[in-house]
């Protein structure tokens, strides 16, 4: 580590003391998901003031803690061996997350960290026997955070932690549900001097090695309040620069996956407006339509009254002609009545006719023998009486004729 401080001698050495750089690198892993970001800082300041032999993780995830170690291992130089151990499926308190989130870290991890670090994708408990006992100088417990987990965790671990060993444990501070690692830690306090800071979900310093360095000792045992405070809040005021990033970053993916949530919903109420219109001009076609058919309807309708008025007509004429028919009917029965009577009355005047021209050819004969008698005067008279029947005669005669002819012409409109 290059000691800006030794290049000056003023009041400003404190501000550029190298020991201060690992509170202000820039971390590796920049805006991904994870609880840790706030100790960030803490994480890369304690490797490079502490310089582990071995760092072991229990707990890796996105890899943001083990990026804080990892990066002050290649920073300073230093001849760490780092293992990251997790199954890389997730659990009940870190979710269960997708296979990307390994292949995305190791990618990154065997680029920048493949030359002394590994990543061991196991359980904690399948990947102890890799360890030799008391050979961890640094090792950092972050699985599973309930008491029971947490408890199995530091235990089996234990044995392999080495006479200059730390262990950080993360989550001390988090009092919901089954959370236990606080439980743990209170009892942890109890035999091993420690440091807690209470940000970030709260993190714990244990200083389990005999000869841990004298930095940790230090930390471990700060009386004076004014400075555990400072120290608590100044790393608590630089972690949440990263936190920050990290909901920034949390953010612009909402953000863009609301952009293309809304780019889907542009394009789809975009098609639902060409639907739209298209349905409007439908609708427009249909009323058209629909008006030719209410025009056509109102066609038929007058048609209707029009045949109406005409039934109307022709009911009033046929009741016309009913009435004239029955006129018709009774004049000709009264026709008929009247020809009978005219009938009757020619029989009656051909029967008195017959009567006539017998009486005649009596008088003829009468007159025969008249003609022969000397009394003409006589005579005479019966002429001129006969030549007054016969004028009655013909007049008859004419009457008779008159009649048939209004008894035929009455039988004819009775057919
Ligand atoms: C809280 S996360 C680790 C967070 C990480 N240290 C960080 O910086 O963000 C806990 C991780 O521990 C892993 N884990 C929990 N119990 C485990 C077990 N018994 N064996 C292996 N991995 C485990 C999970 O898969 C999960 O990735």
């Amino acid at each position: 580590m290059e000691d800006l401080s030794l290049r000056t001698n003023s009041g400003l050495d404190i501000l550029t003391a190298s020991e201060l750089s690992p509170l202000f690198w820039r971390p590796a892993r920049v805006g991904l998901v994870s609880a840790w970001w706030e100790h960030v800082p803490f994480g890369q300041w304690l490797v490079a003031a502490i310089r582990p032999r071995t760092l072991v993780e229990l707990g890796t995830h996105n890899g943001v803690s083990y990026g804080a170690f990892c990066e002050a291992v290649v920073r300073e130089g230093l001849d760490t061996q780092c293992s990251a151990i997790d199954t890389w499926q997730g659990d009940e308190h870190a979710g269960h997350y997708a296979e990307s989130v390994f292949s995305e870290l190791k990618v990154f991890h065997d680029a920048h960290y493949g030359s002394f670090s590994t990543m061991i994708r196991s359980t904690f408990d399948g990947a102890i026997e890799y360890f030799a006992d008391g050979s961890i100088d640094l090792l950092h417990i972050d699985g599973l955070h309930s008491y029971e987990a947490v408890h199995h965790d530091f235990e089996s671990w234990f044995p392999k932690l080495s006479d200059r060993a730390v262990v950080l444990f993360h989550d001390t501070n988090v009092r919901t549900g089954d959370f236990g690692v606080w439980r743990l830690w209170g009892e942890l306090q109890e035999r091993f001097p420690s440091f807690s800071f209470v940000h970030g979900n709260g993190l714990g310093v244990l200083a389990v090695g005999e000869s841990v360095p004298s930095v940790v000792k230090e930390l471990c045992s700060i009386s004076e309040l004014t400075r555990l405070n400072a120290i608590r809040e100044r790393f608590a005021l630089i972690g949440e620069r990263w936190n920050m990033e990290y909901r920034d970053a949390v953010r612009v993916a909402e953000l863009g996956k609301r952009e293309h949530a809304n780019a889907v919903l542009g394009s789809e109420i975009a098609s639902l407006k060409d639907q739209l219109t298209h349905r409007v001009e439908h609708g427009a076609q249909l009323e058209q339509a629909l008006e030719g058919v209410k025009a056509s309807h109102r066609e038929r309708d007058s048609m209707l009254q029009a045949k109406e008025a005409e039934l109307a007509l022709l009911r009033a004429q046929l009741a016309d002609a009913e009435r004239t028919r029955l006129t018709l009917h009774t004049a000709v029965q009264q026709q008929r009545d009247r020809g009978d009577s005219l009938a009757a009355r020619i029989d009656e005047l051909k029967a008195w006719g017959k009567d006539l021209m017998a009486s005649n050819d009596v008088i003829r004969a009468e007159l025969v023998d008249m003609r022969r008698a000397p009394e003409k005067n006589e005579l005479h008279q019966i002429r001129q009486e006969m030549s007054v029947w016969r004028k009655e005669h013909e007049a008859l005669q004419v009457n008779v004729s008159v009649l048939e002819e209004q008894l035929r012409s009455s039988g004819k409109s009775r057919s």
